[in-house]
Parts: C-alpha cells; structure tokens; sequence
C-alpha cells in the first residue's frame, strides 16, 4: 500500500514560510499585494480565484480580486493589467485562465510584467526557466517537485514520464524534472505505447485531465505517482487523472485528489508573491 503524499500537511508547511516572509516584509513597510483578475463565469475558475484570495488573506498578503464580465474586451483586459504593471503597490498580476474564446490568451499573458509574473507563464519567465536562470517557476509544476521532494526518494537518474503536454503543467514539469537530473519521457495524446511507457516510469505525474486515465497497469510497483488531474468523477465528485483505489496497490507514494497537488499549487502561488513583493521592494 502506498504511502500518500498528503499536500494539507504540506501546503500548510510552505503556506506557513510564505506567511512568516509577508509579516516581515510587513514590518520594513512593504505589504506583499496580489492582483488577480478573472473573466466570465466560469465555475470552476471561480472556485480556483476564491481559494487564492482566502490562500492570501491566510497568509497576510493583500490580494485584489477583478471579476470582469464575460463581454469584456481584450483592449479592456490589456489596459487593466498595464494599469497594475504601473501600481507600485501590487507585487503580483495573476490573470485566470482560460479566458473567452475572443480574447488572445497569449498577447494577455505577454502584457502582464515578468517582475509581477507570479504564475511564470510570461515567455520571459519561461525562457529563463528554460534556461535554468532564476525566474517565477510555474505554480503547479513547482509543487509537485515540492511534493517528490519531499518523499526523500531521488529523482537522479530515475525515469520520470510526464502525461499531458500542456505549457502550465506537462513542458514545464518535463524540464524542472530534467533539471533534477531525471530522465524524462514527455508523452501526450498521440503517443505510442503509452501503456508501457508509464509502466516503466519510476516517477509518473499524470496532468491529463481525464478521470481514471491512469490505471493501475501503468504503474510500476515501487513508483511514485503525482495526479495534477481534477475532474469530476460519474458519482459527481472530485478526483484525479490515476485511478486512485488501485494504482496506491503498486505505488510506493501517491498523492491524493482532493488534497493533494492542489493545495500545493495555491502554497506556490504565496510564496511566488512574497518573492515578488521582496524583489520589487528590494529588499
Ligand atoms: N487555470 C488553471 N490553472 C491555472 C493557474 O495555475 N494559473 C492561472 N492563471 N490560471 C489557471
């Protein structure tokens, strides 16, 4: 039976460093501030915006939530992030994703300023993330070598297959892996023998977004299995992309959903702030 990789407990952890970092920033006069902005209603980026902001308040930084309506336009959008890159007060600009079909989620990502860049998704932060400079690492990715860290097992040497391609999750996820000194396989929709592969995989980190995708077949006995997936299972409700009862048989370590990789993107996203808000004050 494998051990779970518990991301309350470890979320509390990081959550807890990032609020110990705010209160002290707090005390030479800088307040770390947090923009995020959200567009439409979407309900489950909604849900996502409201536990940021309660992540925030948690940990003593300020943040700002802007619900725009649906209708709004991609110059509107453009000119409230400039309008935030000029606010020396916020430290932070987090626009949710995905927004509307008629907004360019890649023009509005590149309006938003690398300092305050606390998701990393700007091509200037993933350029240097690329590079192995220093930068604002992706929030879910960073968790989740936060959560193979702290396992203790090695991730030098070990092949590492990443499911899902996508640029918030699997590229960035393959490169910090490889960075670690991983071996990693880097598979999507159209790869071959996918079965295999996982099954080979000393470290699987599943970001498809599909429930049950990953069987307990694509897990090899002993490894260790990161589910970036939330979907809604048939019964309604929350689960992950690893079929969860029967890939903890074969795993060694596994993180749950709810509970797991989650609430370590939410720690990420504190501490990617109060770096920020040290950076820009500097301090
Ligand atoms: N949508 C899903 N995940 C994320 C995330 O980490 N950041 C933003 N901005 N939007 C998302």
């Amino acid at each position: 039976m494998a051990h779970l990789i518990d991301g309350k407990t470890l979320a509390a952890e990081y959550k807890a460093k990032a609020a110990a970092a705010a209160a002290a920033l707090r005390e030479k006069g800088v307040a770390p501030r947090l923009a995020v902005i959200i567009v439409g209603e979407n309900p489950a980026s909604k849900t996502y915006v409201a536990g940021k902001a309660r992540d925030c308040a948690e940990c003593g930084i300020l943040s700002d939530v802007l619900a725009l309506p649906e209708t709004t336009g991609e110059a509107e959008l453009l000119s409230r992030i400039a309008a935030l890159n000029a606010d020396a007060a916020v430290h932070g600009v987090l626009v949710q994703l995905p927004l509307p079909a008629h907004i360019d989620e890649s023009r509005v990502i590149r309006a938003i300023a690398p300092e305050k860049d606390v998701d990393g998704f700007t091509p200037v932060n993933v350029g240097r993330m690329v590079l192995g400079e220093p930068c604002f690492l992706p929030c879910t990715p960073a968790g989740c070598i936060e959560m193979l860290r702290s396992t203790g097992q090695p991730l030098e040497g070990k092949d590492a297959v990443v499911v899902g391609r996508s640029n918030i999750v699997g590229k960035p996820m393959a490169l910090l892996l490889t960075a670690r000194n991983a071996t990693v396989t880097l598979c999507h929709s159209r790869t071959e023998n996918l079965r295999e592969k996982c099954a080979a995989a000393d470290i699987l980190v599943a970001a498809v977004g599909k429930a049950g995708f990953i069987t307990a077949d694509m897990v090899k006995p002993g490894a260790v299995v990161i589910d970036v997936g939330i979907n809604r299972g048939a019964d309604g409700k929350l689960c992950g992309d690893v079929d969860f009862a029967a890939a903890s048989e074969k795993a060694a370590y596994i993180t749950p959903v709810p509970g797991g990789v989650g609430l370590m993107t939410r720690a990420m996203l504190m501490q990617n702030t109060v770096r920020a808000a040290r950076l820009q004050s500097g301090l």
